[in-house]
C-alpha cells in the first residue's frame, strides 16, 4: 500500500515537473479573475492550475481505505468546519476556494469548532423533501429553499449539495427521504422552486443525483438497465424541469452506472441531454469518489470531481501528454467552473455572519412542515382534538425522528418532540406512562450496540405494555396517540420485513390499544413519523385516525400538535402511492438489483461495494402509473389525503379544443366544509394509444389553493401545450402527441376524479425531435400494460 503510494506520488512529480517546462512563460501581470475575461484567466492558467481546479479537494484528512488527498490538501485548513467539499484556490489568478455543503433538509457542518468554545454553528433542520413534495405547493418548496439559502449564506458556504430529485421507484429506496415523489412532474417542479428560493440568496444549488439513482445497494458499481421512454419520461424528466425553470448553478452526477457506463463518465448524458438539448449553463460535479475513469469524466461534461484525490490529478496530466484528452476539453470544464466562482459569495468577498436567523427559520420549518403532513384516515371526525389528556405511546413520540441519516442528515440544535409540542399545545400527557418510555429509551439506547461509521444507529424496539396498564391508561386519559418510526438513509435500501411491514411488538402495541380505549369508548390516533410507504392496510381498521407526518424537521412535535389539534388543517397528499402489500409494487421483483458473480470490481474501496444491476423492467410503469393501469389497488393512492372540511371541484373550462397556443385550463374549487382549508387540486392526462402504449393516467399538472374559508371558492387556471402531452417515442427519438382522444381529468387525487373533458388530436404531432442516447441492451425486456 505505502509502495503504492509513493509509485503514485513519484510519478505525479515526474509529470508535473515535465508539465512546468510547458507552462506559460508569459512575464507580464497574472490576469485577474473579474477584472480579466474567463478566456483570458483560462489562457495564462498552467497545466497544473486547470487541473488543481476540476479535481476538488474534501476534507482534510485521508479517509482510511479511500485513495489519497494530496498532501497541500490535507494542510489547507476548512474554511467551514465539516462541510463537504472545496474547490482549490489559485491566488496568483485571484481564483478563491468555493465552499460545498450538504444537503437536502439543511446545512450539514460541523456544529462545534477546534479551539472556539463559545460559539455553536448548529443548522436548521428542515422537513424532508418527500414532506415538501407532499405539500403540493411549490410556494412551500421556495420559502423552505429560501430559509435554507439564508444559512448557506451566512455560514460562508457557496453550493448547496441539494435538492435531490431522484424518483420513488421503490418504496423501500434508502435515500427516499431525501427525494420528492415518484412523479416527475411533482419532482421536477418542487425542485425549481427550491432551486430558486436557495439561489435567491446569491448561493448555488447542486441538483443531484443524475441519474437514474434509485437504490443504495451497491451503488457506487450498480449498473442501472434501463429503456429510453422510461429515462426521458420517468428518470429524465424531473431533471429536465428543473435545469430549464431554475437554472441550478451546478448538477451532480450520480454514482451509478446507466446501461453500462457510468453517469459521470457519460458524454451523451452531460453533454449531449443536459446542455445541449436542455441548455444548462453551471458546471457538472462527480458524487464523492464516484466513478472509475477521471479522464472519462472531463471529456463527458463532468466538469468537477469531486472531492479528488492523487491519481485523478495524475490520470488527467498523463492523458493530456499523451494526447487522450485535449487542451480544450479541459479548458471548457476550466470556463465552466470559473463562471460559477464568479457568482460565488467568496469571490464577492461577501462578509458573512456566522449567525444565521435560526429563529425565524424554526418558524418556516414549523409551518411547512404541517403542510406536507397527509390525513390518511379520519373516522368520525376523531381529529382534529382540543386539548385533553392523552396517553402517548411508541418510541418516535418522545424521541421525534426529524429526517434521515448520512449527508441528509443535519447537525440541529434540538428536535421538539412530540409530548414536548403536545404539552405547549394545551395537552396534558400521562405523566407515568411519559416517564417508563423515557426510562425504557434510555436503557435501550445504552444497551444498544455501536453503529458502523457513516450507518444509522439501529433503532430501538418497541416497548410491550401489558393488559392491566392499558386498562388504567385507557380509564385515566381520554384518548390514545401512538407514533410509529422509522429511519433510513445513505448506503442502505430499507427492508421489508420490520421496517416496511410492522414489527410484532408493533402489531401487538395496535391491537391492545386499540382494544383498551375502545373498550372505553375511546380513540386511538396513529402518527407515522415515517420517510417512506408502510404497509397500512392490515391494521388501519383497529385504529380511528392516521396521520401521516414524516419526517418533519426539528420542530416536529409542534407541527403535529398544530395539525392534531386544528389548528392548521391538513392539506397534505400524496406524492408517493402506498401500496397494499409490498408485492404489489412493480419493481418489487428487480429492486434492488442482483451482485454480477464473477465480475471484477470497477473501483476498489471499502464503500464501494461489488458491481450490480438493477434492471428496471416496469419502464415508465413505476408509482401509481403502474397501479391505475394494471389495476393494482393501493392502500393509499397517488395524490390522496383527507382534510378537516370538505371540497368541491366544479366549472371546468378549456379555452380552445387545441394543444397549441397553449391551452388554458380553469376549474373552480368551492370549500363546502365548516373550516378553512386548502385543496389540491390535480390535473391528469388519459392518453390515446395510436403509436405508444400509455399509463391510464398521468399527472400533468397541478395546483394548492390558497386558504379558503367555508364557502369561499377559487378558480384554479393551468396550461398545457403539445409537449406536456407527448411521449417519448425510441424508435424515432422523439417527443410525439398521438392523434385520438385525451381525456383531462382534474380531481383531488389520482383516483378522485372530480370533473373531466375531452379533447381531439387529428393529427399525429411530433412535438421534438431528439437522438438516441443512453440505449439499453437489447435484452432489456419491459412488462406490458393489460390490453
Ligand atoms: C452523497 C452525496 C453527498 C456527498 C457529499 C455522497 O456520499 O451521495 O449526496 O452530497 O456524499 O457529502
Amino acid at each position: 500500500m505505502l509502495k503504492n503510494t509513493c509509485l503514485a506520488i513519484c510519478s505525479l512529480v515526474i509529470v508535473l515537473a515535465s508539465v512546468s517546462i510547458t507552462a506559460p512563460q508569459d512575464q507580464s501581470p497574472d490576469p485577474q479573475l473579474g477584472k480579466n475575461s474567463v478566456k483570458e484567466v483560462v489562457a495564462a492558467m498552467t497545466l497544473e492550475e486547470k487541473v488543481k481546479l476540476l479535481v476538488g479537494m474534501g476534507f482534510n484528512v485521508d479517509i482510511p481505505g479511500l485513495p489519497p488527498i494530496e498532501e497541500e490538501d490535507r494542510r489547507t485548513p476548512e474554511k467551514v468546519v465539516g462541510a463537504a467539499g472545496r474547490t482549490h484556490a489559485i491566488p496568483r489568478l485571484n481564483i478563491p476556494s468555493l465552499t460545498l455543503s450538504d444537503g437536502p433538509a439543511g446545512v450539514r457542518i460541523d456544529p462545534k469548532r477546534s479551539g472556539d468554545n463559545y460559539k455553536t454553528y448548529y443548522a436548521t433542520g428542515f422537513p424532508i423533501a418527500t414532506l415538501l413534495a407532499s405539500s403540493w405547493d411549490t410556494e412551500i418548496a421556495r420559502r423552505v429553499g429560501a430559509a435554507m439559502g439564508s444559512e448557506v449564506r451566512d455560514y460562508g458556504i457557496d453550493i448547496l449539495l441539494a435538492p435531490a430529485l431522484n424518483i420513488h421507484r421503490n418504496p423501500l429506496g434508502g435515500r427516499n427521504f431525501e427525494y420528492y415523489s415518484e412523479d416527475p412532474i411533482v419532482a421536477g417542479k418542487m425542485t425549481a422552486a427550491f432551486v430558486r428560493g436557495i439561489q435567491s440568496n446569491g448561493v448555488g444549488t447542486s441538483i443531484k443525483h443524475f441519474a437514474v439513482n434509485n437504490q443504495e445497494f451497491n451503488r457506487m458499481q450498480s449498473n442501472s438497465v434501463v429503456g429510453e421512454r422510461a429515462l426521458r419520461e420517468i428518470y429524465l424528466k424531473g431533471f429536465e424541469i428543473a435545469v430549464k425553470e431554475s437554472q441550478p448553478w451546478t448538477v451532480m452526477s450520480s454514482y451509478n452506472l446507466i446501461n453500462g457506463t457510468y453517469a459521470s463518465q457519460t458524454g451523451e448524458l452531460l453533454t449531449t441531454l443536459l446542455r445541449g438539448e436542455w441548455g444548462f449553463k453551471g458546471f457538472v460535479m462527480s458524487d464523492w469518489f464516484g466513478g472509475d475513469d477521471a479522464v472519462a469524466q472531463i471529456r463527458a461534461g463532468n466538469d468537477m470531481l469531486m472531492p479528488g484525490f492523487v491519481a485523478q490529478s495524475q490520470a488527467i496530466l498523463k492523458a493530456i501528454s499523451d494526447g487522450t484528452l485535449s487542451t480544450k476539453q479541459l479548458d471548457t470544464s476550466v470556463e465552466r467552473v470559473l463562471n460559477i466562482v464568479l457568482q460565488s459569495p467568496t469571490f464577492k468577498h461577501f462578509n458573512y455572519s456566522n449567525a444565521p436567523d435560526l429563529k425565524s427559520n424554526a418558524q418556516v420549518v414549523r409551518e411547512t412542515a404541517a403542510e406536507g403532513m397527509v390525513l390518511l384516515k379520519n373516522d368520525d371526525n376523531t381529529l382534529p382534538i382540543a386539548p385533553t389528556k392523552v396517553s402517548l405511546f411508541g418510541n418516535a413520540s418522545y424521541e421525534l425522528i426529524a429526517g434521515g441519516t448520512g449527508s441528509g442528515d443535519v447537525n440541529k440544535k434540538y428536535v421538539v418532540s412530540l409530548d414536548q409540542g403536545m404539552l405547549a399545545g394545551g395537552f396534558s400527557i400521562d405523566e407515568s406512562l411519559r416517564q417508563t418510555y423515557k426510562e425504557f429509551i434510555a436503557d435501550q439506547k445504552a444497551k444498544r450496540p455501536k453503529g458502523r461509521p457513516f450507518m444509522p444507529l439501529p433503532a430501538i424496539s418497541e416497548m410491550s405494555i401489558g393488559s392491566d396498564r392499558l386498562e388504567q391508561l385507557a380509564s385515566n386519559s381520554n384518548i390514545a396517540v401512538l407514533t410509529l418510526g422509522r429511519t433510513s438513509g445513505e448506503f442502505e435500501d430499507r427492508q421489508v420485513e420490520n421496517d416496511f411491514t410492522l414489527t410484532t411488538i408493533e402489531r401487538n402495541l395496535i391491537d391492545n390499544i386499540s382494544n383498551a380505549f375502545h373498550a372505553k369508548g375511546k380513540k386511538i390516533v396513529v402518527v407515522l413519523n415515517v420517510a417512506g410507504p408502510i404497509e397500512i392496510a392490515s391494521w388501519r381498521t383497529k385504529v380511528d385516525a392516521i396521520l401521516l407526518a414524516w419526517q418533519p424537521g426539528q420542530e416536529g412535535g409542534y407541527s403535529i400538535t398544530d395539525v392534531v389539534s386544528g389548528k392548521v388543517n391538513p392539506s397534505g397528499k400524496l406524492a408517493t402511492t402506498f401500496p397494499v402489500s409490498y408485492n404489489d409494487v412493480p419493481s418489487a421483483k428487480t429492486f434492488p438489483g442482483k451482485e454480477l458473480v464473477g465480475v471484477k470490481p470497477y473501483i476498489d474501496n471499502p464503500f464501494a461495494g461489488k458491481p450490480a444491476e438493477a434492471v428496471y423492467d416496469e419502464g415508465i410503469y413505476v408509482g401509481y402509473r403502474y397501479y391505475d393501469t394494471f389495476g393494482v389497488k393501493p392502500a393509499y393512492e397517488f395524490g390522496y389525503g383527507l382534510s378537516y372540511t370538505t371540497f368541491s371541484i366544479s366549472n371546468m373550462k378549456l379555452s380552445n379544443n387545441r394543444f397549441e397556443s397553449p391551452l388554458a385550463i380553469s376549474v373552480t374549487v368551492e370549500n363546502t366544509g365548516k373550516v378553512p382549508g386548502k385543496e389540491v387540486v390535480q390535473l391528469y392526462i388519459s392518453a390515446p394509444t395510436n403509436r405508444l402504449k400509455k399509463p391510464r393516467n398521468e399527472l400533468k399538472a397541478f395546483a394548492k389553493t390558497k386558504l379558503l374559508k367555508p364557502g369561499e371558492s377559487q378558480t384554479i387556471n393551468f396550461e398545457l401545450n403539445a409537449k406536456d402531452v407527448a411521449s417519448f417515442d425510441p424508435a424515432s427519438s422523439s417527443w410525439i402527441a398521438d392523434a385520438g382522444t385525451y381525456s383531462l381529468n382534474v380531481g383531488s387525487s389520482s383516483a378522485d376524479i372530480k370533473a373531466s373533458r375531452k379533447i381531439e388530436l387529428s393529427k399525429e404531432a411530433v412535438v421534438e425531435r431528439s437522438q438516441k442516447l443512453l440505449s439499453p441492451p437489447p435484452s432489456l425486456k419491459e412488462i406490458e400494460p393489460p390490453k
